[in-house]
């Protein structure tokens, strides 16, 4: 008995043998498609190419494409676990032709590999077509000898293919397989159709039709093959089971699911086996393809689908977190197709252990809540809205959760109440958001924010994706469309541009659509809303059209690597200058980033070198750079570093990076930086390239400030600090290793001759050294000099000299420098007590033209405007001299 691994296998091989290329399964979150919740079918990733916008080197293709139907046009959530055949993950084997063979082709494929490779009986086969195909009818007959009764034709949509609402299409034929008539059920398009005897297991669309959202529909350039056939389908049908969740690998499922509640697989709990394998599947898939939860888009998605199964586990009994332990049997069963589970094991488990965790806390009293709930109410009677709407408030319950509830008791939701109940929370949450003092401007993005709920960020992992615009705003109103250039705010329903928070500066790139261009100049985020502000540079652009979104990738590519290193940065701070560095705030732009932090001291060359080798240690350690989603709580139990100045709410992004024990620093294996963060990282450390610390400065009272420069930037600034060091030795004539010696004796030398000069001038005001004449002025003797070249600091010295040489005596000095003139006066101390040094500046200022002066009664000093009435100067002083006696 072929096992799905197998069948797998055959499948792609017997393709790849017929000319196909075998391409992996694309992720399920569509990046080139915003009409998309998920990727629902094996054509998403190549539905560029059906429509002739993208091409590549190949033109036939196979692929296993992993698929989930929850949300969105095909959605099969709420039958999973009471049906043989809903899954809202699934695996679609498909074959593809773009513009290569058609419907003969297609059709002679498929015959062949059911009924020669796979062996399936060719009586139990039958077919249907779009009624109109004749064509389709005409190869069947040819190629499979089918008789006409079992090629049925079908006027619906049912043999109308469509991935979503827009996107190429086309009619289809429909393989089904006859399981016996002791099974109750009749052929497509009978009365008994819904029965479970005839089982579809192969779709081949005949893409030859594109449709618009307007509801128009063109003919495609060329006639394409899209087919799917669902792996648990055609698996049950080879493992001769009639469920689904009988074959290999969903039953290896619910038997771990079984094991690890201690129950019996077939029991009473079987369906809630069959939800939990389910889920299981979806949950894990869709973590390692990068969805979270959360209470928004996709994550709100997945999250219903967790907590769908997480109670369905504590039905079964489960007192403490089950869905976590049964991803080691998934990932047996299925790693090997899919290396990306493998990957992602630690942090699937840890989401689900962690969501669990969580909802478990609020879900035994929910449930009380609606076990009260229901006993109030009459027999079969609906749960009211409100009391739906309690549940989710309060206790976490999405609607659909309660809804499944009420199911096995044959009851439903008042959906109407529940939806104005949450109307009424809204409008009351606009209310007081409306008091809090935020500018009326902004009123405009909350209405947008309610109209079209919060924009989903796709840029974690990607900087390009599809996204329909959905307003445009140009001078604060709204705008059905802008022409070139309108400066305009443009809001799309997906983006992979970040908005600027946290310290990391908003992206800029290219939004383009049909029929125009705008370049965004920046991105920002209000009320949940991402909001693009650009210019329109070609054409028009508006709302309602679809468009592709680009981010510049060189400039994002810096600023990840300038907030990683901030990142690291911030531990080696910690580590080196000590436990109270807390982060003060942050700046990460392109060119370079910032970092504010509490420390009291100025960071020593010493300290700075050893902060700046560890940052480089951990970036050539090129360790993987983790992202997981917790509560605050746990975040901080694992002792990560929060960010200055965010509110947190019931969950946080943790990022961690760097193991230590490589550098010898720590415990072997524990994470080295671990923080909340909600920004744009490098995927490896060694992405960061390089790390160059440029100073550290006073930013205020206890906060420092460290400026450094990652990547290319970093080593073009090593370089030309080693070019500076290059110049300088060859100015000095030294070698590099020997410039500071120089440069340090060179000072030594300036020191000593400047020493030398200020001497020499006095000499030279001195009278070149020889005696001076005095002049006696009624007993004392006095000497007034003019100098030059000689400046205010080395005044006092030439006046205490020519006051040693006078022995007894006054002095005046007025010199000039620098264009600044300066008087200076000394009288020995033997004579202070009738003659003041300050009155003798004070009479030549005055004299000179200027005012004041001042200093002590043996010394003194001032400045004067100019000493062009020098010899008044002196005739003054003399005459006070003469007057003091
Ligand atoms: N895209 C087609 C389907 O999903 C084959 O059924």
């Amino acid at each position: 008995m072929p096992s799905l691994n197998d069948i797998r296998s055959t499948f792609l091989g017997y393709f790849e043998r017929n000319g196909h290329r075998v391409v992996d399964s694309s992720p399920l979150v569509p990046r080139n498609d915003p009409t998309l919740m998920f990727t629902n079918s094996g054509m998403v990733q190549f539905k560029n190419l059906f429509t002739g916008i993208e091409t590549r080197d190949y033109n036939r293709a196979t692929t296993a494409q992993k698929c989930v139907r929850a949300g969105g046009k095909h959605n099969d959530l709420d039958n999973v676990g009471y049906t043989a055949r809903h899954h809202t993950f699934f695996e679609m084997l498909g074959n593809f032709s773009f513009g290569d063979y058609f419907k003969s082709d297609a059709i002679g494929f498929a015959w062949e590999l059911l009924t020669r490779d796979f062996g399936i009986p060719r009586d139990r086969l039958l077919v249907t077509i779009y009624h109109t195909d004749d064509e389709a009818a005409e190869i069947w007959k040819k190629v499979a000898g089918l008789p006409d009764h079992k090629i049925i034709r079908i006027p619906t949509s049912d043999n109308f293919w469509q991935m979503g609402p827009t996107g190429p299409c086309g009619p289809c034929t429909e393989i089904f397989f006859d399981h016996g008539d002791q099974i109750w059920g009749g052929p497509p398009g009978s009365a008994e159709e819904d029965g479970d005897r005839f089982i579809e297991i192969w779709n081949l669309v005949f893409m030859q039709n594109e449709q618009f959202e307007d509801g128009s529909m063109r003919a495609l350039d060329m006639q394409s093959i899209d087919t799917g056939m669902g792996l648990e389908r055609i698996g049950a049908l080879l493992q001769g089971k009639h469920d689904n969740y009988d074959t290999d690998l969903m039953r290896s499922l619910i038997e771990a699911s079984a094991h690890a509640t201690s129950s019996d697989p077939d029991g009473p709990g079987k369906v809630h086996h069959r939800v939990i394998a389910d889920h299981l599947r979806s949950t894990s898939f869709l973590i390692s393809d990068g969805v979270m939860p959360s209470n928004e888009g996709r994550g709100y998605v997945l999250r219903r689908i967790m907590r769908r199964a997480m109670r369905h586990a504590h039905m079964l009994g489960a007192h403490d977190p089950v869905m976590h332990r049964l991803v080691p049997s998934l990932v047996q069963q299925m790693g090997a197709a899919y290396p990306e589970l493998n990957r992602a094991q630690p942090l699937i488990e840890e989401t689900l252990r962690s969501e669990e965790t969580r909802f478990r806390q609020t879900l035994d009293r929910g449930l009380r809540l609606l076990d009260e709930e229901l006993a109030r109410l009459p027999e079969g009677a609906n749960l009211p809205g409100e009391a739906a709407f309690k549940l989710y408030d309060t206790y976490g319950f999405p609607l659909d959760l309660t809804q499944d509830a009420l199911r096995e008791q044959g009851r439903t939701v008042d959906t109407a109440g529940f939806d104005a109940a949450m109307a009424e929370q809204k409008a009351k949450a606009r209310a007081a958001w409306a008091g809090s003092g935020e500018t009326k401007d902004a009123a405009i993005w909350y209405d947008l924010a309610e109209k079209h709920g919060a924009t989903e960020f796709l840029g974690y992992d990607s900087v390009e994706a599809e996204g329909q615009i959905v307003a445009l705003v140009t001078d604060g109103a709204e705008a059905d469309e802008a022409k070139k250039g309108d400066t305009v705010q443009i809001v799309v329903n997906q983006t992979p541009f970040y908005a600027e928070a946290g310290g990391q500066v908003g992206d800029t790139g290219l939004i383009r659509t049909e029929s125009g261009a705008a370049r965004v100049t920046d991105t920002r985020k209000i009320a949940g809303v991402f909001v693009h502000v650009a210019e329109v540079t070609t054409g028009t652009i508006a709302r309602g059209q679809g468009a592709q979104l680009s981010v510049d990738r060189d400039r994002r590519d810096m600023i990840r690597a300038n907030h990683s290193a901030t990142h690291l940065l911030h531990e080696a701070l910690r580590r080196t200058l000590g436990e109270h560095v807390a982060q003060r705030g942050s700046l990460n732009a392109p060119d370079r980033l910032r970092f504010d932090f509490s420390h009291n001291h100025a960071v020593t060359a010493e300290e700075a070198a050893r902060i700046e080798a560890e940052v480089n240690e951990f970036i050539r350690q090129n360790s993987r750079v983790e992202t997981r989603i917790m509560t605050p709580d746990d975040a901080r139990g694992l002792g990560a570093q929060a960010l200055f100045g965010e509110k947190y709410g019931d969950e946080v992004r943790v990022v961690s990076m760097g193991h230590q024990g490589n550098s010898g620093k720590g415990t072997d294996g524990q994470t080295y930086s671990l923080e909340l963060c909600g920004g744009t990282h490098v995927a490896r450390t060694g992405d960061i390239g390089a790390f160059a610390l440029l100073g550290d400065s006073a930013s205020s009272a206890g906060v420092r400030r460290i400026e450094a420069l990652t990547g290319q930037a970093a080593l073009a600034h090593l370089r030309d600090a080693d070019r500076q060091l290059g110049e300088i030795a060859g100015v000095l004539k030294a070698q590099a290793g020997d410039v500071v010696n120089r440069v340090r004796a060179l000072a030594d030398e300036r020191k000593a001759l400047a020493n030398e000069v200020a001497q020499l001038k006095r000499q030279l005001a001195m009278g070149g050294g020889g005696a001076t004449e005095a002049k006696d002025i009624g007993g004392v003797r006095f000497i007034g000099r003019k100098v030059e070249g000689v400046g205010g600091k080395e005044l006092g010295p030439l006046v205490d000299e020519m006051k040693a040489q006078l022995g007894s005596g006054a002095v005046l000095v007025l010199a000039e420098a620098d264009g600044k003139a300066t008087v200076a006066a000394g009288v020995t101390a033997d004579l202070t007590g009738q003659i003041s040094a300050v009155s003798l500046v004070q009479a030549a200022t005055a004299a000179l033209g200027g005012k004041g002066g001042g200093g002590r009664p043996d010394r003194a000093q001032g400045g004067a405007p100019s000493l062009e009435a020098a010899e008044a100067a002196f005739a003054e002083v003399e005459k006070l001299i003469g007057d003091s006696l």
